[in-house]
This record gives structure tokens, C-alpha cells and sequence, in this order.
């Protein structure tokens, strides 16, 4: 089939390259110029395990391409689709901007009947409204589409070639046939649903899963108090199928491009038929406090801040991505800067988006995970890369002034760290709690 993809963001870029992949010609389009002119030299914008041998391999056999002309891309296509941002507005809703311009520009391309379907993470009731700005525009018949995209960051792939499941909400027959034929390659699990209800289903297991993510971080909280270990009871309750073992790592809380953005936007959703989505508001809530954690972690080792030298290990927002949209790093450096501390960071990737991204703090980067360790007071470890779990806390322990350890992410076990010299705090694991001078005062920001 001849697909047009719009928007090479993450969504777009990862689908097209692996549509392209499973033998179809590929189209992605973006406006930003300099971005495609990159990817026409085989330059990857974004960190992706994989990516980029995919983009070689299916360029080099011309079935993928990279234009800025939208109407270029659209005019045969078979399917296109929409895959362009929708950031949050400062109210959290979603800004559905670039989205309508797109549906407007392809209206007023296509050159014969098409499918549009739309990718972005939209409110429930924008494929209605896309639908009606493209009939205004123009006389060919655009049958719609919701597809709905699960892949996650770092193992976007994968996640393309082998999903859990597709979910295609359409009313129209001919889309559908389509659009299960384009999905029967990858899995067997399609789940055919009307236009809202897989709107709705994006929303939800994002929200859900960031339930998921909250509760455990709550339960973590409350081990810490009661002298139980988070790893050993999310096992346990893992192993009860109805609440399965994924997403249950307690941790420093969720960031990303997804998960705060669509929490906010469904709180949103729900507002304004007069909702009030009291569960999915206190999972944001815990989410933002659990950052904080480290910071008052850090107190109980150290006293005041203020004049200490504080090593950051981790600045995206999870391991194997450079992205740091949302990153739990964010406010856990300003707030330690806020507090009169010198901050020393590494990232085995990361670094560069952070400082563009973050460009006013005042932050000293270090090339090496070590460099950033030397003669600091303490270490808080907030992602976890592999490469930091192949360091030993001997090596940690002879790099840091004293030796000082917040494991934002549980990457070190009872074993590794018995018999240490380290003052040691991780999540929701008080027996492994060692050299703190105080109680932490839990949750009381
Ligand atoms: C997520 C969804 O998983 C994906 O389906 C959706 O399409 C986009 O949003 P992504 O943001 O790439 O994907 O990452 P994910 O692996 O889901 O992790 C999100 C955040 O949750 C990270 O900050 C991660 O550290 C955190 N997390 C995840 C935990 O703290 N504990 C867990 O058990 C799992």
C-alpha cells in the first residue's frame, strides 16, 4: 500500500519506518525543514535502539521517503496518517492546532478518495470534528480512522513489530477492511470499536498504567514506614494474574511525553462533562510528591543542602531514550539548587537534550558517569541505565567524598550493599535503610 505519515515525531517516524519495513512505500512528512533534510542523510533525530538501521535499510531500498511537501506525500496515498503532536495547553488540555492545520492541508491535497487516520493522542470527539473541517474542504470521500498508538520510548520497535493489540475505531467499512489487512502482519489481536471509544481507550490505559505506577509508589511510602520491602510485595501481588507484575517498579514517579500529558488531558476530558476525576487527580498528585522524596532522602543523610555538592546519575525520563520531556530530573536539580547545592550531572545520552532543554540552570556536566561522582557529598541515582548497574559501589564509593546513595530506582540489592560503608536510601525498602541521621517526614511538602 502507498501511505503518507504526517509528523515525524516519535509516532509518526517509528510507524512509518516500521510500516515501511513490513514492504509498503512510506511517505513521512514534516514542516520542519532541517528535521527532514537530517533524516534524507540518515541522521535519526531522536535516540532509538534500532531506528536508525531500520531508516538505512528501507531507504536504501526505496520504499521510505522524506518530504516537507505534504501534498506531495498525500496526493496517492492509500492511507494517510496523522501523527502530529498535541502538546498540553497550560490549562492541560490538548492543543489541537497542529492537528486541524494538518487535516486542512491534506483536505485541500488529495487528489482522489483516501483513509485518514488519526495517530495523535486526541480528546474524545476530535475525529468527528477533523472530520467535518476535511468535508469542508473538499468534494473526495476521506473515510476516518482512530488507531490508536501503545508504543513506548526505547523499545518503540518492538513495541511497532509486536503489539499487545490494535485498536481500530472507524464507521466505515472500507477503512476498517483496510486497515486490518495493513495490521494483520503484526498481531492476530484487532479490536474493531466506534470512533470514540478508541479515543477513549488511548486515554485510559495510559491513565491506568499511571494508576498503576502511583499505587505502588503510595504502597512504597508506606513500607518505608511499616518495615516492609515494596520489590517483594509488588511480586507477590504480581503473581495474582488479575493485577499482573508490569508496571509496578517503585520509583521516583513517571515522566515522559505521555503519561503526564494524557493524565491531564483526561482530568480535562472528564471536566468538561462535568466530571470530576478524583482518582486519576491524586495519581498526579502522589506522581509529583514522589519526586520530592529524594530531596527530603537527601536531607535525612546530609542536614542542609546548602554548599553540598550533590551528583545526579540519569536525566531523561527513563533509561534507553534521550528524551527528557517531563523528566523527574527537572524539578529534583531545581530543587536542590533552590536549596543552595552544587549540582554535578550525567547521562549516558541524555545530557544534551537536558541542557538545551533546561538551558537557565545551573548545572555543572560531566562526561562521565565518574567525573560526576568525584568528590561529591552525595550521589542520587534517577535513572536506570544499565551502565549504572554495572558500576560497583566500591568504584561509587572511591570517586564520591563520602559515601552517600539515594537509589531513586532500587538498581542496587540487600546483597551489594551489605557490608558498605554508604549511607543507602532506595524506595520502599527501609531494611536496607542505612547512616540516616532522622525519620524522614513523609509527604509533608
Ligand atoms: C508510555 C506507555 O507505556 C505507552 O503505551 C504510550 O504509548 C506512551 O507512554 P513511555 O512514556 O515511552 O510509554 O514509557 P514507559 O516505559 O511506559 O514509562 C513511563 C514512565 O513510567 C517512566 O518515567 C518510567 O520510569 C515510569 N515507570 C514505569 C515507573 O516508575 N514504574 C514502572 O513500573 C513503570
Amino acid at each position: 500500500m502507498k501511505l503518507a505519515v504526517i509528523g515525524t515525531g516519535y509516532v509518526g517516524l517509528v510507524s512509518g519506518v516500521c510500516f515501511s519495513d513490513l514492504g509498503h512505500e512510506v511517505i513521512c512528512v514534516d514542516k520542519a525543514a532541517e528535521k527532514i533534510e537530517r533524516l534524507k542523510r540518515g541522521e535519526v533525530p531522536i535516540y532509538e535502539p534500532g531506528l536508525k538501521a531500520l531508516i538505512d535499510k528501507n531507504t536504501a531500498e526505496d520504499r521510505l521517503q522524506f518530504t516537507t511537501d505534504l501534498a506531495y506525500a498525500v496526493k496517492q496515498a492509500d492511507i494517510i496518517w496523522l501523527a502530529v503532536g498535541t502538546p498540553s495547553l497550560p490549562n492541560g488540555e490538548a492543543d489541537l492546532s497542529y492537528i486541524m492545520e494538518a487535516a486542512k492541508e491534506v483536505a485541500l491535497s488529495i487528489s482522489q478518495d483516501t483513509i485518514l487516520v488519526v495517530k495523535s493522542t486526541v480528546p474524545v470527539g476530535t475525529n468527528e470534528k477533523l472530520e467535518n473541517l476535511i468535508r469542508s474542504h473538499t468534494g473526495h470521500t476521506v473515510a476516518m480512522a482512530s488507531v490508536p498508538e501503545f508504543l513506548r520510548e526505547g523499545s518503540a520497535i518492538k513495541d511497532t513489530m509486536n503489539p499487545d493489540r490494535i485498536v481500530i475505531g472507524t464507521r466505515s467499512p472500507y477503512a476498517q477492511m483496510k486497515l486490518v489487512e495493513l495490521h494483520e502482519p503484526l498481531t492476530s489481536n484487532i479490536i474493531v470499536t466506534d470512533v470514540r471509544s478508541a479515543e477513549m481507550i488511548k486515554y485510559a490505559s495510559n491513565a491506568f498504567l499511571a494508576t498503576k505506577i502511583s499505587f505502588i509508589n503510595e504502597i512504597a511510602n508506606i513500607c518505608e514506614k511499616v518495615g516492609a520491602d515494596v520489590t517483594m510485595v509488588a511480586e507477590g501481588m504480581g503473581q495474582d494474574r488479575r493485577i499482573g507484575s508490569s508496571f509496578l517498579k517503585a520509583g521516583i514517579g513517571y515522566g515522559g511525553s505521555c503519561f503526564p500529558k494524557d493524565t491531564q488531558a483526561l482530568i480535562q476530558i472528564a471536566g468538561h462533562v462535568d466530571y470530576d476525576f478524583k482518582l486519576l487527580k491524586s495519581v498526579v498528585d502522589v506522581n509529583h510528591d514522589q519526586r520530592y522524596n529524594v530531596i527530603r532522602k537527601l536531607e535525612a543523610i546530609l542536614g542542609d543542602l546548602h554548599g553540598k555538592s550533590i551528583a545526579i546519575w540519569g536525566l531523561s525520563f527513563k533509561p534507553e531514550t534521550d528524551d527528557v520531556r517531563d523528566t523527574p530530573a527537572y524539578e529534583i536539580i531545581v530543587s536542590l539548587l533552590e536549596r543552595g547545592a552544587m549540582v554535578r550531572a550525567y547521562d549516558p545520552v541524555a545530557a544534551d537534550n537536558f541542557r538545551r532543554s533546561f538551558s537557565a540552570l545551573d548545572v555543572q556536566y560531566c562526561p562521565t558517569a565518574a567525573e560526576a561522582a568525584v568528590q561529591a557529598d552525595a550521589l542520587c541515582i534517577l535513572t536506570e541505565w544499565d551502565e549504572f548497574q554495572r558500576i560497583t559501589l566500591n568504584d561509587i564509593q572511591s570517586w564520591l567524598k563520602s559515601p552517600n546513595l539515594i537509589d531513586g530506582r532500587n538498581i542496587f540489592s540487600e546483597e551489594q550493599v551489605t557490608g558498605t560503608e554508604f549511607a543507602y536510601y532506595s524506595v520502599g525498602r527501609p531494611n536496607m535503610n542505612k547512616g540516616v541521621k532522622e525519620q524522614i517526614p513523609l509527604l509533608s511538602l
